[in-house]
């Protein structure tokens, strides 16, 4: 593997097989042991995140976020493909590999509730060989960061889902691991603790150098958060692309014109280029969005045409501004598409 990627995922499925024991057959009625029920969780996905970097991966309930984040901390071992942790392959090397990681998982019980903060990341910390001054005040640091200093001698079992979840980060921070994976770290936070979590991936990204793997529905989170994005739907990775990238390729090529009086729209949707013409709300004046054709020289002359066009319908130009297609767009688009049929019948 390459020397910069922290992660690589190589052609690695997984498909669980469940048994459901003395359920009703759907025809005849009759209860019995039924067969083995396969769920194909992960489909041939193949990623890798750069140390320094931040990758989301983003993908509606059951998507296979989670199957992922596990095989990649060598919880669930992949029926096919390699992952490779900082150049150690996961399936050889586990011990290795989780001495490299620090994850938190969805809606695991991390911490132990009859203890506080403070000794759980005591705890945790030296079973993982932090101890003493380093560990003290990297615990400190910690809960101040997430905002949980003042409960850190209150037992776990007290504090809200919210608060377990934040020390759920800490804990996975406590031996300051090159590797984190976040498995919808922000979910049930509030505003704040989640941009101290978004703050702090940064931080330990960009300027230390570590990769983190987040995944999230949290489109602003993610939006915000993450330097490069995997959608993944059904299990496959259905686009995987720099964030800004991942917005213009989907971008529509909207434009908003604002103007002193909404001229006749039809006149300006039969300019050769333009898609379409339609008024906006007027909360700021009149204004109209224009969607125009995708290639680039059309888009230029549709562009000089629609402005010659409505100065000869005597209109006061305000301002055009391009209108940026937001992440939860862009997810519900890929997301929605159905599961694609695969060669081999499943
Ligand atoms: N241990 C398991 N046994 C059987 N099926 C599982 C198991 N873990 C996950 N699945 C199934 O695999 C699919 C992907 O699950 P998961 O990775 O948890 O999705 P996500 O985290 O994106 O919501 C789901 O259909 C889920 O029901
Ligand atoms: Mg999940």
């Amino acid at each position: 593997m390459s020397n910069s990627n922290a992660i690589e995922l190589h052609d690695v499925d997984k498909t669980f097989y469940t048994r459901h024991i003395f359920q009703k057959h759907e025809d005849t009625g009759r209860r019995r042991l039924y067969e083995k029920r396969a769920v194909h969780a992960v489909d041939r996905v193949n990623f890798t995140i750069e140390r320094g970097e931040v990758f989301g991966l983003l993908g509606p309930n059951g998507a296979g976020k989670t199957t992922t984040v596990k095989m990649i901390s060598g919880l669930v071992r992949p029926d096919a493909g390699k992952v490779f942790v900082d150049g150690l392959e996961v399936e050889r090397k586990r011990l290795k590999v989780l001495r490299k990681i620090g994850v938190v998982l969805e809606g695991t019980r991390t911490c132990i509730w009859p203890l506080t903060p403070l000794e759980n990341l005591s705890y945790f910390g030296n079973l993982r060989d932090v101890k003493g001054p380093i560990l003290k005040q990297r615990a400190r640091e910690l809960l101040d960061f997430i905002g949980l200093k003042d409960k850190m001698n209150v037992q776990v079992r007290r504090l809200s889902r919210g608060q377990k979840q934040k020390l759920a980060v800490c804990i996975a921070l406590i031996t300051d691991p090159p590797v984190i994976l976040l498995d919808e770290p922000t979910t049930g936070l509030d505003v704040q603790s989640s941009r101290a979590i978004r703050d702090k991936v940064i931080e330990l990204t960009h300027e230390r150098g570590k990769c983190a793997l987040v995944t999230t529905h949290d489109m602003a989170v993610a939006q915000s958060l993450c330097d490069r994005i995997g959608i993944i739907n059904h299990g496959a990775l259905v686009a995987c692309k720099p964030t800004d990238e991942l917005l213009d390729v989907f971008s529509e090529q909207t434009f908003e014109f604002r103007v002193d009086r909404l001229p006749a729209l039809d006149g300006l949707a039969a300019v050769p280029g333009v898609v379409g013409a339609e008024p906006c709300p007027e909360d700021d004046g009149p204004a109209f969005l224009l969607h125009l054709v995708q290639d680039e020289a059309t888009r230029s002359a549709a562009m000089y045409d629609a402005m010659d066009w409505l100065r000869g319908a005597g209109c006061l130009l305000r301002s055009i501004t391009r209108r940026q297609q937001t992440l939860e767009n862009v997810f519900l688009r890929l997301t929605s598409e159905p599961r694609p049929a695969r060669p081999d019948g499943e």
